[in-house]
């Protein structure tokens, strides 16, 4: 998989990607990822990137040249499947739709800023727009971060253990059971009996019931979700 995010601010990336998961994926070849700096396309005297909104009202919006020339300029190089918008008003991002993306094989990712990005860039490039909560971000990077992060573990390949993705919570409509670790007892608090009983089926019917109960109890709905 390969995917370019196109962001004024690049640095905001390197911390997260550099990580765990992400980080071996990106050094086993799993995937790749580049952050583009929209500014690199302006032309502008002065490298700007917004501008005051026609019509008068507070906060810039993000310029169409730097980024349609920005996109066109990618375009030239590879097909993507999808040209994301991160956007508070957005389809809800969940774990079906990063098990979808998870099958695609380049993702173009726009962040936006201030107040938010001319309309013609979401009319004539953008192919979906995702929001990863109902609360506003002061930009698309950390949402590019989160969307990415759960594409990127559902690689194949990606996670050691494979079947640990399938456990997830969400993967099968429902929250996960609790873990636990070493020690079995701590002040008191022990772990329950049947983790430590050996038995295979009775543990996996114990997880079964706490997922089902805690799903219940805290997402109500979750399971009639498609
Ligand atoms: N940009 C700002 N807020 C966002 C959100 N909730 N989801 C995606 N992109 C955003």
């Amino acid at each position: 998989m390969h995917i370019d995010i196109l962001t004024i601010f690049p640095e905001m990336f390197h911390g997260v990607f550099s990580q765990s998961i992400i980080k071996r994926s990106r050094e086993k070849d799993l995937v790749t990822i580049r952050m583009i700096d929209i500014r690199d396309f302006a032309t502008n005297k002065h490298k700007r990137v917004d501008d005051y909104q026609y019509g008068g009202g507070a906060g810039m919006v993000m310029m169409i040249e730097p980024i349609s020339a920005c996109i066109e300029h990618l375009q030239k190089e590879k097909t993507y499947d999808d040209i994301i918008f991160m956007t508070p008003d957005g389809e809800l991002f969940d774990q079906q739709a990063a098990n979808r993306h998870s099958l695609q094989n380049n993702i173009m990712i726009l962040c936006g800023h201030y107040k938010g990005i001319d309309e013609r860039i979401r009319e004539h490039y953008i192919t979906k727009e995702i929001s990863v909560g109902d609360y506003v971000l002061s930009g698309g990077e950390v949402a590019a971060m989160a969307f990415t992060d759960a594409v990127v573990r559902l690689i194949p390949g990606v996670l050691n253990d494979e079947t640990s993705a399938l456990s997830d919570s969400f993967q099968d409509g429902m929250l996960s059971a609790p873990v636990y670790t070493r020690p079995s007892e701590f002040r008191g608090m022990r772990v329950p009996d049947v983790l430590l009983s050996g038995n295979d089926k009775e543990i996996e019917n114990w997880r079964l019931q706490k997922a089902i109960e805690r799903t219940h109890e805290r997402r109500p709905g979750l399971m009639d979700k498609e």
